[in-house]
């Protein structure tokens, strides 16, 4: 079976190639690499022992998605392809939504074209919004509160819309809670393009001394410590729950929605300490305002993945905060020591 991976290059996109090829799948990966580098890809292959086709190509020039379906008999895409910074998709929305929506579209009138009609898309638990209550059941109110999640929202109607038009699409949406960690192997794992703007990339690069110190946004929330709680994951668990989707995906149309997350909430505090147990090095803090759009608490229920698809997350918290160190501790510079387009 061949699957077309869109972003296969980025963080979450390789820890599922690498999965992919362990389970015997074939492998096309599309990505232009304006947040990844084909390096990523190298090394999939060389932990795997397998080779993948990839093509470095952008989903906004619709002429290039044609070209990969023009070679390749797809069964099913699995979409990453993406721009995630929430920070920037408020200063520069049109850039978000034209990537991410024109992108889907362009991606989405191939796939009609060739009669290819199997996604998985990856969404967010940034729908969410700011939940009511906790944990989140995947029937909870949606919202939106910058351009970045908008565009999350907007593709996971878009998708209902196409499959109401035909229902011969089977769609799954995907919300990822907090993916963090990498590889076993300390060969692949997340790669930020300057200043990381997510806790864990942040802290990892507080251990190695990159960067001086992590701010603490907010100390003053109502969680057990007064810091945000989070559901994080670790990507080789996020990575399997697309492996788990696939046979539901090809057997049944429709649209289905799980939440993949852990249903265990950790706060900022806990993760620093954590951290400072797996790599054995103090993370300087000091705790100053909440982050404009912070939410204080936000963590899944994930039992109906487990129920539907047999997939649950087995990583510990030890586990998410080692497997970031290794890959952290054996690649200070991230993929960086090659040129971005190798
Ligand atoms: P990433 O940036 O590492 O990977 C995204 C990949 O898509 C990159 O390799 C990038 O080069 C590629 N890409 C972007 N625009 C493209 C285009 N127009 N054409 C071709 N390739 C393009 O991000 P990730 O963390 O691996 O996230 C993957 C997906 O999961 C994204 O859609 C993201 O929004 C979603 N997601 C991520 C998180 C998270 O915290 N990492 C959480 C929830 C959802
Ligand atoms: C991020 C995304 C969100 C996405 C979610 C799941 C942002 C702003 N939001 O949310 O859209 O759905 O991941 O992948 O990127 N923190 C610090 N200091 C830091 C960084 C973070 O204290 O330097 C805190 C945050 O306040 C939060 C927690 O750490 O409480 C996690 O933050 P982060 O890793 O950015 O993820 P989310 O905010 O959950």
């Amino acid at each position: 079976m061949k699957i077309l991976v869109t972003g296969g290059a980025g963080y979450i996109g390789s820890h599922t190639c690498l999965e992919l090829l362990k389970e015997n799948y074939d492998v096309v990966v599309l990505d232009n690499f304006s947040n990844s580098c084909k390096e990523s890809l190298n090394r999939v292959q060389n932990i795997t022992g397998k080779t993948l086709s990839f093509y470095e190509a952008d989903l906004l020039e619709r002429p290039s998605i044609h070209q990969v379906f023009k070679d390749h008999t797809i069964d099913a895409v699995i979409h990453f392809a993406g721009l995630k910074a929430v920070g920037e998709s408020v200063t520069i929305p049109l850039k978000y939504y034209h990537n991410n929506l024109t992108g889907t579209f362009n991606l989405l009138s191939v796939m009609d074209e060739f009669n290819v009609k199997n996604i998985v898309f990856s969404s967010s638990a940034t729908v969410y919004g700011n939940p009511a209550t906790l944990p989140i059941t995947e029937d909870f109110p949606l919202s939106a509160t910058n351009p970045y999640g908008r565009s999350k929202l907007v593709i996971e109607e878009i998708l209902q819309d196409l499959y109401k038009s035909d229902k011969d699409w089977s769609i799954a949406l995907l919300r990822y809670f907090n993916p963090v960690g990498a590889h076993e192997s300390g060969e692949i794992g997340e790669d930020p393009q300057g200043m990381p703007n997510n806790l864990m990339p942040y802290i990892s690069q507080v251990a190695t001394g990159r960067l001086p110190r992590l701010s603490i946004f907010g100390g003053d929330y109502d969680t057990p410590d007064g810091t945000g709680v989070r559901d994080y994951i670790h990507v080789t668990d996020l990575a399997l729950g697309h492996i788990h989707t696939l046979p539901k995906l090809i057997s049944k149309t429709g649209v289905v929605i799980y939440n993949l997350g852990t249903g265990n909430g950790f706060s900022v505090l806990e993760m620093v300490k954590s951290f400072e147990r797996a790599s054995d090095r103090q993370i300087a803090y000091k705790i100053t305002e909440r982050r404009p759009g912070d939410i204080a608490a936000c963590f899944a229920d994930p039992s109906k993945a487990k129920k539907e698809l047999g997939w649950e997350a087995t990583k510990s918290l030890e586990n998410m905060c080692q497997d970031t160190w290794n890959w952290q501790a054996k690649n200070p510079m991230g993929y960086r020591t090659h040129s971005k387009k190798e």
